[in-house]
Formats: structure tokens, C-alpha cells, sequence
């Protein structure tokens, strides 16, 4: 698991300016007069508190769900500053997306920013499938959201000897304090496990002083279009939509990064 969940005030600031994921699932379950939401991995709760705001507005409830203390807490930081009708629709849980199980079925679950990609085994994948399901009411989603795989960045992996190219992909100031976060990348391919190593180097600056580094070593598991299709309809959903984007355009060529939505058969 990545490091930088025991570091949220800087998870948060990687994410500055990042809007059209929580515009996405926001107008998602208001267009989809959802009555309870529940987020698997909610992190920071990014997406949770805007979500558990127009849940005030729009008449559902929220739960976000996450297996890292240090993320929850700056949830719930987030949470304790939101109106009291927002407050009154948000729990957030300490679990684990592969065997939660709450009480009350839910209408919407979803998976955002790339958050199944840390688990690594199909049987742990399949876990989290299953309890989506066993979560969902009949007709209920479930929305997972991924990364594309990225072949040119793959490339390298396949050069003799290999080459790993280091490129910065992130640089953010969070201006109120003067802090700096700049972020280098390197991704190893591994296509016989079908997952990459990806490692983030971490330099943090107040002003023009480095004040920090750090690295940040994980694996990521990297889901093709057609697998992510079979995980759906092996665990009995049916697939309702696919996109390539947050502005609900067809997935392509170009698209980097695919939103799959199943429905739970009203049957089922
Ligand atoms: C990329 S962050 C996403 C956080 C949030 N959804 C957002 O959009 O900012 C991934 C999150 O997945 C959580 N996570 C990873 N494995 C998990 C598991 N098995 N169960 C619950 N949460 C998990 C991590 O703790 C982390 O907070």
C-alpha cells in the first residue's frame, strides 16, 4: 500500500485542483435519485463530503468506507466542518472494501480514483465484486473507476536492458502555507503479473527550501477494458455504461481512463 495514506494533509494537496471526478460522482447520484451512497476507500474524503453535501440538498445519505486510520481522520476533520444537514447524512467506516458488509442495502456504491488498483489477487478483486453486490439493493450500481493502460508509458519495461524514465507528474503549491509538493514517477511494467511498479519520489519545499524527501514504493494492478467487463458479469451484474471520461464520453483510443457502471438485476 502507498505511503502517502499515512500522509493525508499531502495526499490532499496531490489532488489540488482535481474537480471533475467529484463533479462526476456528485451529479451521478443526483441524477440517479440515489437514497444512500456508499463510497468504497474514501481516502480523505475528497469526494465523500461533497457528495454527503448535496446528499443534504438532494435527500441521500453517504457512507465512506476506508481501511487507513490516518485517511479517516482527515475525513472525519473534513466532515466535522460541514453544515449539521450535511453531517447528519455521512458515517464514515473503518473496514476493508473486500469484506464490509453493512446493514442497510444501498442504492449506489462506487469506487473511485483508481482505488481497486491496489488489490493485487483476483480472488481479492472478486471479493470486492461480491460485496458490492451483497451490498447493493436489487436495481442498485456499482461504479468502479480505473486507469487506462498506458502503453507508451509501459514501453521502456521492454527495452533490453530495461530503462525506467523518471518524469515529474505532479507540482503543487498549497499557497496559504507556502508549501511545495513536487512529485517524479517511475513505472516498471511487470506483464507477467499484468501490474506495475510504480515509485513516486517526493520532494517537499517551504518557499525555496527543501524541507523533505521521501519515496513512495507501490503496486498497481492494471485492469483492461474487457477483464474489468468479465469481473462485472462473473459476479452477476449487468454492464449499464462505460466511459472514458468524467464527461460521460464513450470510451476510445485516447481515453485514460475507463468508469464502468453495473446494475444489480431488479431481480436479483
Ligand atoms: C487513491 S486513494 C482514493 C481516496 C478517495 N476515494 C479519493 O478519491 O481521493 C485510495 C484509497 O484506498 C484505500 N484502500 C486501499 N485498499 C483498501 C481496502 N482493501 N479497503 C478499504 N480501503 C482501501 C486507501 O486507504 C486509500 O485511502
Amino acid at each position: 500500500m502507498s505511503d502517502i495514506y499515512r500522509r493525508p494533509d499531502e495526499y490532499d494537496l496531490e489532488h489540488v485542483g482535481d474537480e471533475e471526478d467529484v463533479i462526476f460522482y456528485v451529479s451521478l447520484a443526483r441524477s440517479l435519485h440515489s437514497k444512500s451512497v456508499l463510497e468504497l476507500a474514501c481516502g480523505t474524503g475528497r469526494i465523500t463530503v461533497p457528495l454527503a453535501e448535496e446528499g443534504a440538498r438532494s435527500g441521500f445519505s453517504v457512507v465512506g468506507l476506508d481501511s487507513e486510520g490516518d485517511m479517516l481522520k482527515q475525513a472525519r476533520k473534513k466532515a466535522a466542518q460541514m453544515p449539521a444537514a450535511a453531517r447528519k447524512r455521512l458515517l464514515l467506516v473503518h473496514g476493508d472494501m473486500r469484506k464490509w458488509h453493512g446493514r442497510d442495502p444501498f442504492d449506489l456504491v462506487v469506487v473511485p480514483c483508481a482505488s481497486i488498483t491496489h488489490l493485487l489477487a483476483l480472488e481479492d478483486q472478486l471479493e470486492v465484486w461480491r460485496r458490492a453486490f451483497q451490498n447493493l439493493a436489487p436495481g442498485g450500481r456499482f461504479v468502479v473507476e480505473t486507469v487506462m493502460p498506458n502503453f507508451s508509458a509501459y514501453a521502456d519495461s521492454f527495452a533490453n536492458p530495461p530503462r525506467t524514465l523518471v518524469e515529474i507528474d505532479r507540482d503543487v503549491t498549497d499557497e496559504p502555507r507556502k508549501i511545495r509538493l513536487i512529485r517524479r514517477r517511475t513505472i516498471t511494467y511487470l506483464p507477467y503479473e499484468q501490474r506495475t511498479q510504480i515509485r513516486f519520489l517526493y520532494e517537499k519545499y517551504h518557499r525555496k527550501s527543501l524541507v523533505e524527501s521521501y519515496i513512495d514504493d507501490f503496486e498497481s494492478h492494471v485492469y483492461f477494458p474487457r477483464e474489468l467487463r468479465l469481473l462485472f458479469l462473473h459476479t452477476g451484474f449487468e454492464i449499464e455504461d462505460l466511459f472514458g471520461d468524467y464527461n460521460r464520453r464513450p470510451l476510445r483510443a485516447s481515453s485514460q481512463l475507463m468508469i464502468m457502471i453495473g446494475k444489480k438485476p431488479a431481480d436479483g
